[in-house]
């Protein structure tokens, strides 16, 4: 059992990380609530697989259990589905005792986040993260909500968990594409914040690939050791802290957006934007062509795309300042200085920008420097 926890004074919270975890939920969350009721919110994919061990075991700590299966996907993350939810867990009698577990990727932990979070103003919730997304991510943190067509997460609370237990087993059952795109999220960690974990991957990446428990139980360790570390020192991701998680996003989400969300999954969208930043941050003699090398050779390892999108660079750029974090019109791109260490940058030129993304923008490799 790997244990970490997240200072934040009286909203603090243990993450518990161990194989076959999810068959112990009821006695691990009875040591923190003395609540009778729970309800178990899931996608049905996740539920067929972990549902009926995660009840089991909620039943033998004593819980009363009320189940509530969303579809997989996205499109989950919605008003509509929140509203059923909501019904839900009037017909299921829930009150502001009730305690809620989020079984599921990041869709069902943002989901059930934010009905939890206004749930008779705030009901606690554990999290039990079953994707390697939000595992290493998304439940960690506190922050939940769903989409509008407008957008994505325009509404949403803040909301820390009562605790995340995490079963590093279940990543077993992830589909590939999935579990990489999860790994691009555990590289972008290695680059802003420790080079041992990146150098864990690459030195282990057979390891990585099979999907070994317990490597697997310390790579998710140190990424939410991290996550932890920034979450407590910028809860409300106000003080820019925070923000050098956003690594590889701003380029990512200008990929997503340029590909209407079809063609990459997040993950992969982030291991193309942090090639575009690392190009960014080698042009600016902050970091050395070894390390970009280095990111590159990794991500590829990993199945990750490091170019090839076929946009124009030019279709890209504006796109850039749709980022959230871009305040009144000033980008805020995060760089890197070598492996493990990040800053931001409000000043990188429009060129500069544009030599990024023509990076990720060609189908060839060839002709970097
Ligand atoms: N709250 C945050 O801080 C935060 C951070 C990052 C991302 N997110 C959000 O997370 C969401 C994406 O999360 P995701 O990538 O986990 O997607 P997801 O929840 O849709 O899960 C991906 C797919 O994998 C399946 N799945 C999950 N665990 C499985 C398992 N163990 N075995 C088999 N299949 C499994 C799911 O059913 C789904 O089909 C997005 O909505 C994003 O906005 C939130
Ligand atoms: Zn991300």
């Amino acid at each position: 059992l790997r244990r970490v926890r997240v200072h934040l004074g009286a909203r603090s919270y243990p993450i518990r990380i161990a194989p076959g975890l999810l068959g112990r939920v009821g006695e691990e969350t009875r040591t923190l609530s003395r609540a009778s009721h729970a309800f178990l919110l899931s996608d049905a994919n996740v539920h067929a697989l972990y549902g009926p061990a995660v009840e089991r075991s909620l039943r033998k700590a004593r819980f009363r259990v009320t189940t509530f299966t969303i579809p997989p996907g996205e499109r989950s993350k919605s008003l509509a589905s929140l509203r059923r939810v909501y019904d839900a867990f009037v017909e299921a009698g829930a009150e502001r005792g009730t305690l809620f577990l989020a079984l599921g990727g990041g869709v069902v932990g943002d989901l059930a986040g934010f009905a939890a979070a206004t749930w008779h103003r705030g009901a606690p919730v554990v999290q039990l993260p079953t994707s390697l997304l939000a595992q290493v991510d998304s439940s960690v943190g506190g922050k939940t909500g769903v989409n509008l067509p407008a957008g994505k997460n325009l509404i949403g609370a803040f909301h820390q968990p009562a605790a995340v237990l995490i079963d590093t087993t279940c990543l077993a059952t992830l589909p590939a594409r999935e579990y990489a795109a999860g790994l691009g999220e555990v590289v972008k960690y290695g680059m802003i914040r420790d080079r041992r974990l990146f150098r864990l991957l690459e030195e282990r990446a057979g390891a990585v690939a099979r999907r070994d428990p317990s490597l697997l139980g310390r790579l998710v360790a140190h990424c939410c050791r991290i996550k932890a570390e920034y979450v407590a020192a910028d809860e409300r991701d106000l003080r820019g802290r925070r923000a050098h998680l956003n690594y590889g996003h701003t380029f990512g989400h200008a990929v997503e957006t340029a590909t209407a969300y079809g063609r990459y999954l997040h993950g992969e969208a982030v291991a193309l934007g942090m090639i575009a930043a690392e190009t960014i941050s080698r042009r600016l003699g902050r970091t050395t062509a070894g390390d970009g090398g280095r990111l590159l050779r990794l991500l590829e390892t990993l199945s990750l795309p490091t170019g090839g999108v076929r946009r124009a660079p030019e279709e890209l750029l504006p796109l850039l300042w749709r980022d959230k974090k871009a305040r009144e019109g000033r980008l805020r791109i995060v760089l890197t200085k070598g492996i493990g260490s990040a800053s931001v940058s409000e000043s990188v030129s429009r060129p500069l920008l544009l030599r990024g993304l023509r990076e990720i923008c060609g189908s060839s490799r060839s002709g970097r420097a």
